[in-house]
């Protein structure tokens, strides 16, 4: 099945901290496959600015060797084309220095995006000197990557001082897990198919489990990892936004209020989450492996690098129901999924033939996306009738055709800033209304002066994690099972 490319407007994308690690590694690679599949218009132009006084050779050369190291492929003369519509004009983010150079080199009669791939600490001063300056038009559009904030009030300051400058509907927050594409396929498969939605509830869903897994340390970014932690890092964003298209009321339309009006629902129905119900966790060192309080430099450390809890989501449709969140660094896989466990047959005609155990429903997010449907059976052959459990197993590379390239979650992101199309990105009532959620749970493992617990590297997380599941009778799935 070949996906179709429609080539967006032509477009002047300003990159601040265009030689910084996230630029180089995502978002300059996906803007080159971009143009390499026809998407990006002839005239489309990416003007990098960083403080780095380099003239736009030099900056060629960097996006180059980073687009040779970080692209999942590349061809040689397409990036040749492709660095031709690349441009450097050194800017201080803060100071005064470059802000004219960069007013003439944007042309008037294209789209007009500036993406912010630097600190949130600069987002409210670049969009004040955008708009001194003279360079935010009405149409244009400003990106700001996570972390939003790392509380309630510091949310509530940037979403102030981008409003200030840019209306709400010229800001994109990127939150990437949007942009994956099995996250998108959620709602295809929620709202596009009829088979789902009777069941989706409490009287026919007994839990559902979020798990993100990984097993990267936070070496090389203990000074800001040790600051956030795993809730900060990743619950408050991505594993919310996951709950979200999980739990979500069906929209109106695809359109972006509708979708994050109803996502916006989802995070204010969650209920405050008591402290028994959570687990965190830091990886030891492990054979030679350094351990999490090595990698951030701070032996009195108190941040978990692992986190599982449990989430109520108060309204009707999923009054009882868990919510089990789970995500931590260091663990046994790289491995991101949703399970949706549905409750167990009411009667069994079957007795004393093996299990009889409710379906589940896997979406895969990475790696291998794809569905999985666990079914019950009966054991194949004669002689007795026994039951067993199988999966109904559909692997989205395989279903479209083994050779399309995985598309990477900014290519898709970016393209959607182009385009105008706010619905995959988190607006400013959502990103406030996460941290109104995260912010007391932080605040009570605070008050109470709580340490996580240690864990093996290598593993699924610390025992206290299992604990919190067997104590209501149930059971993670396996990482890397
Ligand atoms: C980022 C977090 O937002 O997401 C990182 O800051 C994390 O700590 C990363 O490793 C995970 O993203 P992905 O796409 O690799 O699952």
């Amino acid at each position: 099945m070949v996906s179709r490319v429609i080539p967006v407007h032509p477009f002047d994308l300003v990159l601040f901290g265009a030689t910084g690690d996230l630029a180089q590694r995502k978002i300059l690679p996906g803007l080159y496959h971009r143009f390499e599949v026809g998407q990006m218009p002839q005239d489309a132009r990416i003007i990098g600015t960083a403080r780095s006084d380099m003239d736009t050779d030099g900056f060629r050369q960097q996006v180059r060797d980073a687009i040779q190291k970080f692209a999942s492929d590349f061809n040689k003369d397409v990036l040749d084309d492709f660095l031709t519509r690349v441009e450097y004009v050194p800017v201080d983010a803060l100071g005064d220095a470059g802000w004219k150079d960069l007013s003439g080199a944007l042309r008037d009669d294209v789209v007009r995006a500036f993406y912010l791939s630097v600190g949130p600490n600069l987002f409210p001063g670049i969009a004040k000197r955008l708009q001194e300056h003279g360079l935010a038009t009405p149409d244009s559009r400003i990106v700001v990557e996570k972390p939003f904030g790392n509380d309630l009030a510091s949310a509530k300051g940037l979403n102030a001082g981008l409003r200030a400058c840019f209306e709400e509907h010229q800001i994109y927050r990127i939150d990437h897990y949007l942009g994956k594409e099995t996250v998108q396929n959620l709602m295809a498969l929620r709202f596009a198919n009829s088979l789902f939605e009777p069941l989706w509830n409490a009287t026919h869903i007994d839990h559902v489990q979020i798990t993100v897994a990984e097993t990267v340390g936070v070496e090389g970014r203990g000074a800001y990892y040790d600051q956030s932690g795993a809730m900060r890092d990743m619950i408050q964003n991505h594993l919310v936004q996951l709950l979200c298209l999980t739990a979500m009321e069906p929209p109106s339309k695809f359109s972006p209020n509708a979708v994050r009006d109803e996502k916006v629902k989802v995070i204010e129905a969650l209920e405050p989450v008591s402290q028994s119900d959570i687990a965190r966790g830091q990886y030891r060192a492990d054979k030679g492996d350094d351990s999490y309080l090595d990698h951030v430099g701070n032996p009195d450390s108190a941040t978990e690098s692992f986190i599982a809890l449990k989430a109520h989501i108060g309204n009707w449709r999923w009054a009882g129901v868990p919510f089990y969140l789970r995500t931590g660094k260091r663990l046994r896989a790289r491995e991101s999924e949703i399970a949706v466990f549905f409750r167990d047959p009411p009667h069994t005609i079957f007795p004393n033939v093996g299990p009889l155990r409710g379906n589940v429903l896997v979406i895969r997010l990475q790696p291998d996306e794809g569905i999985t449907l666990r079914t019950t059976i009966k054991d194949p052959g004669p002689g007795g009738f026994r039951l067993s459990d199988v999966s109904l197993d559909m692997s989205f590379a395989e279903a479209l055709g083994g050779d399309v390239r995985a598309q990477d979650a900014y290519e898709r992101l970016v393209m959607d800033v182009i385009r105008g199309d706010q619905t995959l990105f988190m607006r400013g009532d959502e990103a406030e209304a996460a941290w109104a959620w995260v912010d007391p749970i932080i605040q009570g493992w605070e008050e109470r002066g709580d340490r996580p617990s240690r864990y093996d590297q290598g593993s699924s997380g610390p025992e206290d994690a299992l604990m919190l599941m067997h104590r209501d009778g149930r059971r993670w799935r396996q990482i890397g099972g």
